[in-house]
């Protein structure tokens, strides 16, 4: 046995002891022979990466404001890139590993993130342009689009209020429907880029359509911070988030449309970079009349009475935690088997964290909350339950003075802070999108 070999062999055997011998093994993986690292090189290596998991902000036509397509632009933006891989901010991906399995994952894999910021401290090189890429990355999320069977199209552009840094608005819809119908698949269209940073639609149930209709009496839509303002609880039908791509739910359920509802297109536009641009965002679904093996309801937790943040606290925290039959009662459906597909947790500005456990097992963990990428996570499996099951929602929220949000240039006092639409309001809010048998 020659020396590295030994070493080899003391590192194999040792492995399972980190803790006795950690400053050892910290020689492991510097001197054993096989860890030596090639060098990376851009078109071989990271290229691959960049297009992987940048390509869909960062083009010529997305929403990351500048290209990395190219050996000269990554490298002229490495300085950034480093700063912003490493500390977790790009790729844009709340959820940690800590969460169930979500499709469409942002997440860097930690050696692909490990090759990223090695090539960019060796010193950037560029390798061969004829080098076959590595072919060892995660697959992309592929959803075949919506037919466009229902189109919500404003049919002009909206020019948001440029006084404020963000701008919601609600589009109004009326498909008319005579029947219930069955939504499959949607997606949403954003117009310009450089100013929406987020939509949602709405189903308005008829008993409020009167009401939602008198929000708009010009039909070129209203403001509508948070949600659209409805007495009962919103119902989300589709999200869409920088970086998202189209819903197909899975097969064999759909959402039901109800006869006699409006939709509403909320669209968020973030005016810091983009004043003076208009906008026209569209969505479109595919439907059915033919009703899902399963059907899909969207469910809201929430208690919106007793949120209370106290000013300046650091980190105060609303629990939420119940056996799910007590959800699934309070909108009529039975409770001896579900199936649990997606979740979409919300905070405003003053969160910090949320989280949401089945009988103490993590789902969806957001250790650093951010108001700006927010979206509907759809777990890779659903999950199965049952209304005995104990079903927990958690946020934080940090209000003390070095927290808090500006408003028209103004940085605001702390002051106590309860369940509301408005910008300086809070929720803590999650739905979770099931189907109940
Ligand atoms: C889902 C869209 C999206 C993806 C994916 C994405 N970015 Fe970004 N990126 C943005 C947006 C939007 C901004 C502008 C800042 C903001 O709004 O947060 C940005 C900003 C940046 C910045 C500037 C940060 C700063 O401090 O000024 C860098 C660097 C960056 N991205 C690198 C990357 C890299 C590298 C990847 C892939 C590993 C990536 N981004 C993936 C959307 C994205």
């Amino acid at each position: 046995m020659n020396s590295s070999q030994r070493l080899k062999a003391f590192c194999a055997e040792t492995a399972y002891g980190l803790a006795l011998v950690g400053s050892l093994l910290a020689g492991c993986s510097e001197s054993a022979p096989d860890q030596i690292k090639q060098p990376l090189s851009y078109h071989r290596d990271i290229a691959p990466i960049v297009d992987n998991y940048c390509g869909s902000c960062h083009s010529h036509s997305g929403i990351g404001h500048f290209s990395l397509g190219t050996f000269a632009e990554v490298s002229r933006y490495a300085p950034l890139i480093r700063g912003a891989v490493a500390n977790g901010t790009m790729p844009p991906w709340l959820p940690s590993q800590d969460s169930r399995p979500l499709h469409g994952s942002r997440l860097l894999r930690t050696q692909d993130k490990d090759d990223l910021l090695r090539w960019i401290d060796e010193g950037m090189a560029e390798g061969n342009p004829s080098d076959p890429p590595r072919t060892d990355l995660p697959p992309k999320a592929v959803v075949t689009p919506p037919r466009a069977d229902l189109v919500l199209d404003p049919g002009r552009n909206y020019l948001p209020d440029g006084t404020q840094n963000d701008d919601y608005h609600c589009f109004v819809f009326d498909p008319k429907l005579t029947t219930d119908r069955f939504i499959t698949a949607g997606d949403a269209l954003p117009g310009n880029h450089h100013i929406v940073h987020h939509i949602i639609a709405y189903e308005i149930p008829e008993a409020e359509a009167a009401a939602i209709k008198a929000k708009d009496p010009t039909g070129q839509g209203y403001t509508c911070f948070g949600s659209p303002g409805t007495m009962s609880p919103p119902v989300t039908i589709l999200g869409w988030a920088p970086g998202g791509v189209a819903t197909r739910y899975p097969q064999g359920t759909a959402l039901r449309l109800h006869k006699g509802s409006l939709l509403v297109m909320q669209v968020h536009y973030n005016m810091l970079e983009g004043k003076g641009q208009a906008d026209r965002t569209t969505m479109q679904f595919e439907l059915t009349d033919e009703a899902p093996q399963k059907e899909l309801h969207s469910l809201p937790v929430a208690r919106p009475k007793q949120l209370l943040i106290p000013a300046g606290a650091a980190d105060a925290v609303q629990t939420i935690e119940f056996p799910l039959s007590v959800l699934l009662s309070r909108f009529g459906l039975p409770s001896s088997k579900l199936t649990v597909y997606g979740h979409t947790p919300h905070m405003h500005l003053l969160g910090t964290k949320i989280s949401t456990e089945l009988n103490g097992a993590k789902l969806i963990d957001i250790p650093r909350w951010d108001f700006h990428w927010q979206q509907g996570y759809m777990f890779q499996s659903p999950y199965q339950a049952s209304g005995s099951d104990t079903f927990k929602l958690e946020c934080h929220y940090n209000n003390t003075a070095e927290h808090q949000p500006v408003v028209g240039g103004v940085k605001q006092t702390p002051r106590d802070v309860t369940w509301g639409e408005g910008t300086l309001d809070e929720m803590c809010l999650n739905y979770l999108l099931l189907s109940a048998e």
